[in-house]
């Protein structure tokens, strides 16, 4: 049977502490109380997938362990197909341990546990059994690069499209970029990719239409500003733009990014396109980032 998303990537347990400010390399300070939830960027976007209407499908790891059951059931009876996702019996589940100041800015250190052993070939061969021509293939980079990049080439001969979060940031391979369709980078992930600052949608779109020239379609995400979107061919020829976001009190940013990007695949799984897609992306991170957490509850 063949799928019409799958996404290839993290599931965390995170624990979450506010606080009033970040603190500072040797500092200790008191946050409030702690609070646990379910996490990870594949899983979030997987989440984000199956609530704007997508059937995705998870190829993911956890650990034999009580927070990886708890994932389990957790996204199983959201509607992401979790029948795929491997058991580490020699690993625990991923854990992120995230801090979240007043104004909603996050940072997050991940132990990947479980996620760092998923296996490139095992992968690569599931995503050949479960594509097909049109399936969208939906990744980001909190598993071992070589697994995304087996995964890709499976998409790509099986005639499926990839969309790679490039998060987080780190360098790859011109022909994993070729393949993306979208890439999905916010600021700066662009500007690593490009070499100059991209602050907002003006130097974003000039990112955008360089990168194009590596990948095949590009969104850059904006925050609170939207996103910027281009492609080398939007049926009737090159098609690009900015959408932006809707005015929102900001709780938490923390798997807003993936709000976004799982809702940007699942809709073009279901045949929109891009701009489409990006519209409906905007409006999902929107609504993440007024909930303290990264699986923000069914709208
Ligand atoms: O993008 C947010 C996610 O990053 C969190 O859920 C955390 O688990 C880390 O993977």
């Amino acid at each position: 049977m063949t799928a019409p998303l799958i996404v290839i990537g993290s599931a965390n347990t995170d624990y979450t502490v506010v606080v009033d400010r970040h603190p500072q390399p040797g500092e200790t300070l008191l946050g409030g109380d702690v609070t646990t939830g379910t996490g990870g960027k594949g899983a979030n976007q997987a989440l984000a997938a199956a609530r704007a209407g997508g059937r995705p499908v998870l190829l993911a790891a956890v650990g034999a362990d009580a927070t990886g059951r708890a994932l389990l059931e957790a996204l199983g009876s959201s509607g992401v197909d979790v029948s795929n996702v491997a058991i580490d019996a020699d690993a625990p589940t991923g854990v992120a341990l995230i801090i979240v100041a007043r104004d909603g800015e996050n940072t997050i250190v991940v132990a990947p546990g479980a996620n760092g052993r998923l296996d490139a070939e095992s992968v690569a061969a599931r995503v050949a059994e479960l594509a097909g021509a049109g399936c969208v293939l939906l990744a980001q980079l909190e598993v071992p690069l070589a697994v995304v990049e087996a995964a890709a080439a499976a998409i790509d001969r099986a005639g499926g499209r990839v969309v790679l979060n490039l998060s987080p940031s780190r360098p790859v391979s011109d022909s994993l970029l070729a393949l993306c369709d979208p890439l999905v980078v916010n600021e700066t992930e662009a500007a690593d990719l490009v070499a100059a600052p991209v602050d907002g949608p003006v130097p974003a779109a000039a990112a955008a239409a360089a990168l194009l020239e590596r990948c095949r379609s590009v969104v850059i995400t904006l925050g609170g500003e939207g996103a910027v979107f281009a492609a080398r061919d939007g049926g009737a020829g090159p098609v690009s733009g900015h959408r932006p976001a809707p005015r929102v009190e900001v709780v938490d940013t923390t798997g807003a990014g993936d709000a976004f990007v799982g809702t940007l695949a699942a809709e073009l799984a279901e045949g929109d396109d891009l701009e489409a897609a990006v519209e409906l992306g905007v409006a999902a991170g929107a609504a993440a980032v007024q909930w303290l957490g990264a699986q923000p509850p069914q709208r």
